[in-house]
């Protein structure tokens, strides 16, 4: 049985803006009440102004008021599984910690990890 956090982020991928790359990704994230919120990347003509979709599914999170999260889903149509970027991994340091990413492809590929493995050594709140 699929993973209802894959499958949701497999959906909001379907929603993806990538009107310049073509890549599409898909992600979602599961608070600790169980509710699940989605984002796809969402790009723009000067490139730069672009936002991933794992950034995009957790800033809906928080503007919905959810704080705590379990797991983030990353789907991409790539064999070599699609982690999130340098920049995700900050922001979802900075609200999930170490919590467990499961990267997946279309084909049902599937490899879950830890954040703390993606993004070692990190520098966040505790520092300042
Ligand atoms: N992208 C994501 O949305 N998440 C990732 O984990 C990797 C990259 C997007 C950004 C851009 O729209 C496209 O994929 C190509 O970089």
């Amino acid at each position: 049985m699929q993973d209802a956090l894959v499958a949701a982020a497999i959906a909001a991928r379907e929603n993806a803006h990538a009107t310049f790359s073509k890549f599409k990704v898909g992600a979602a994230v599961q608070d600790v009440t169980g509710r699940i919120h989605t984002g796809c990347n969402v790009e723009n003509a000067t490139y730069g102004l672009t936002v991933c979709a794992e950034r995009v599914a957790i800033f809906k999170a928080i503007s919905e008021g959810a704080r705590k999260f379990t797991r983030v889903a990353v789907v991409a149509d790539t064999d070599n599984l699609t982690p999130p970027c340098g920049a995700c991994r900050q922001i979802l340091w900075e609200f999930c910690g170490d919590v467990e990413i499961v990267l997946s492809n279309l084909q049902g590929k599937t490899e879950t990890m830890k954040l703390g493995t993606l993004f070692p050594r990190a520098f966040d709140a505790s520092f300042l």
